[in-house]
């Protein structure tokens, strides 16, 4: 059973970007968020993505007429009726992924795949309250989305063969290139990235370097794109926090505890670009 409909529950900057690289692959979304104001920047800054391809001639004005007809933006539920899958892309806490799960659960049919995009909380654990955990599934995108090449596949203990089928199907149709996991905290980028991150706020916060020097160590002593706190700052600190905090729960060892100063950016609300600041300053 192929996937031709795929609904994105959470138009923030992960669900934005999986419901771009879908749409591109010539599947029909609907993204949803309670927010009428993020699915308003979501398609913002899925036209400005798409734009820019239109000036680089990868796309003309017809095709990104066609990705942008192909997404179907809705705060109600009930646009989930009849889709072939879902990918949940809420915010990275348990309470909150459970609740969207189970109304997701309430909305669409017996053969649909539901799958997260968690970075870290446990697919078992996500799929036990569901009436089919066998069609539940870890779908780990990176970000940005449209540009990293990787998806980690993760089966939960309820997980079935079709199910993960059905997802290297899928991957393939978006181009990404897959590995499975198995369902452990952090699964493998983000148990060996996340750390590196923290220790990189460890010796900013310790005052060896400052952020921009940091930063420019790991680019040109380590050839990374892009620094840890640079890093840090687009991939949300927040978000960062609670993959450390996965981790330090899930393997109860103090090597992942988060550096103070992460909790305290968090705290004062500086998430990183999507809050105009973190270690930098974003206009
Ligand atoms: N959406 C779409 N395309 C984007 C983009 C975005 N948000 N940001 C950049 N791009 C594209 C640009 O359009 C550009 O495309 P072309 O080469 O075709 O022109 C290309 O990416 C390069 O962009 P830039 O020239 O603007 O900037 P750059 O060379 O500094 O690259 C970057 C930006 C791709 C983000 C690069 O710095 C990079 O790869 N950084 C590392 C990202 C990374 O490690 N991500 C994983 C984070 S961990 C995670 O996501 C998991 C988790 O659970 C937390």
């Amino acid at each position: 059973m192929s996937i031709a409909t795929v609904g994105v529950v959470g138009a923030g900057t992960m669900g934005s970007g999986i419901s771009q690289v879908c749409a591109s692959a010539g599947l029909s979304v609907r993204l949803l968020d309670i927010s009428p104001q993020m699915l308003e920047k979501a398609a913002a800054t899925l036209d400005r993505h798409l734009e820019r391809q239109v000036s680089k001639g990868m796309l003309d004005q017809a095709q990104k007429r066609q990705v942008l007809s192909r997404v179907q933006m809705s705060t109600d539920y009930t646009c989930l009726q009849g889709v072939d899958m879902v990918i949940e892309a809420a915010t990275e806490q348990l309470a909150l992924k459970r609740e969207v799960l189970s109304r997701v659960a309430g909305e669409v049919s017996e053969h649909c795949v539901i799958a997260s995009n968690t970075s870290s909380l446990s697919i078992t654990e996500l799929a036990a309250p569901l009436p089919n955990p066998e069609r539940f599934i870890g779908v780990h995108f990176f970000n940005p989305v449209p540009v990293m090449q990787l998806i980690e596949v993760v089966r939960g203990l309820r997980t079935a063969d079709a199910t993960y089928a059905r997802v290297l199907a899928l991957a393939a149709q978006l181009n990404k290139a897959c590995i499975s996991s198995a369902n452990r905290p952090g699964f493998v980028v983000n148990r060996i990235l996340v750390p590196m991150i923290n220790e990189a706020i460890m010796v900013y916060q310790e005052g060896i370097a400052s952020a921009k020097n940091i930063d420019a160590a790991m680019v040109l002593g380590s050839n990374q794109p892009l620094g840890p706190l640079a890093l840090a700052d687009l991939i949300g600190l927040d978000t960062v926090l609670a993959i450390l905090q996965s981790l330090h729960d899930g393997f109860n060892d103090s090597k992942y505890r988060p550096a103070p100063l992460l909790k305290e950016l968090v705290a004062a609300g500086d998430l990183g670009r999507k809050t105009g600041r973190g270690f930098h300053g974003y206009d």
